[in-house]
């Protein structure tokens, strides 16, 4: 099987972080072409930043990476610094990044690479808010059906809301561009927080990052370790969940995930319940399924890949 080209655009973020490490240390499963960057759990010059920072971890300055919208499409940027820190990338000491920013937009790159590449070729994995993508859908129509598949971290059913009693934070923070989205076309995998909340650090897992004894075993055992406090205190659980990374593990063994095919509708009026995700898991409506709604993961294979494949960088 050739390797599933991507665009990771991202908001890092320490469980972007690890995603995006996984992608890095997976060339026979994946190929980064490039990494967009958007403001979500921190404003954009720190997502842009920590990117950098986490490519250059893995000793890989050659991939290129881009800035993009430093605001959502119609709302004020709402952040997670409680969550993650203040850099966004708290826990681990890392150099500051010497790679530089690649001068396009992300926007713009994530058009020109679709309209280059051949149809169908190119998968787009979205780790936060969706705005540079649905702003690429809106300049750019014509992309649209050349786009192989999105497979995204974001929403949540059974597990409802974290940033709000009714939300998940990617689709809280820019509601109007995942509508976009779920409303392309595209066959699309959602990693909602029913699953990621199945993904938990616990301490022998943290463990194991840490007796990789590289630098990216240390930082991630560090990073993972720092985002796990709010997590513990919030839901009492054993540690941090993994998000971002089901979604680089899904490209790698997607025997590793189970879901259902489902119609997800995000809600984009009411502020009570806005950007909650409509996922009609018990087919009650007539609406047609327009993504792969991913519920179950086998957690200790999940963490004995990563496990693997940071070892290798
Ligand atoms: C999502 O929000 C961010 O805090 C995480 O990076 C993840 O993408 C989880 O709701
Ligand atoms: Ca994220």
């Amino acid at each position: 099987m050739p390797a599933t080209r991507i665009i990771i655009d991202t908001d890092p973020g320490q469980d972007d972080a690890v995603a995006i490490l996984l992608a890095l240390a997976s060339p026979e499963e994946i190929e980064v072409l490039g990494i967009t960057a958007v403001a979500g759990n921190v404003p954009l010059p720190l997502t842009q930043r920590n990117a950098r920072i986490i490519c250059e971890l893995a000793g890989r300055r050659d991939v290129p990476v881009l800035a993009g919208c430093e605001a959502p499409m119609s709302r004020p940027l709402v952040t997670a610094e409680h969550v993650h820190g203040r850099t966004g990338l708290d826990g681990p000491d890392l150099p500051e990044p010497t790679m530089p920013l690649d001068d396009r937009h992300a926007v713009d790159f994530i058009i020109d690479t679709l309209r280059h590449e051949d149809a169908g070729t190119v998968t787009l994995c979205p780790l936060g808010p969706l705005t540079n993508i649905a702003t690429a859908f809106e300049r750019a129509p014509d992309i649209v059906d050349r786009v192989a598949r999105i497979v995204l971290m974001g929403g949540a059913y059974f597990e409802v809301g974290n940033i709000t009693p009714a939300a998940e934070f990617n689709i809280y923070v820019d509601p109007q561009a995942a509508d976009i989205v779920f409303r392309s076309g595209i066959d699309i995998v959602v990693m909602p927080l029913d699953v990621t909340h199945k993904a938990l650090v616990t301490q022998a897992r943290n463990d194991a990052f840490r007796a990789i004894g590289t630098p990216v075993g240390v930082a991630v055992a560090q990073m993972t370790e720092f985002f796990e406090r709010y997590d513990k205190e919030k839901y009492g659980s054993e540690g941090a969940p993994l998000h971002d990374p089901c979604v680089t593990a899904w490209l790698i063994r997607p025997d590793l995930f189970t879901g259902r095919r489902v119609n997800v509708t995000v809600e984009t009026e009411s502020e009570l319940t806005m950007g909650m995700t409509v996922a009609d898991w018990w087919g009650v409506t007539d609406r047609a399924p327009n993504a792969l709604f991913i519920g179950d993961i086998d957690a200790d294979g999940f963490f004995a890949l990563l496990t693997e494949r940071l070892a290798r960088l």
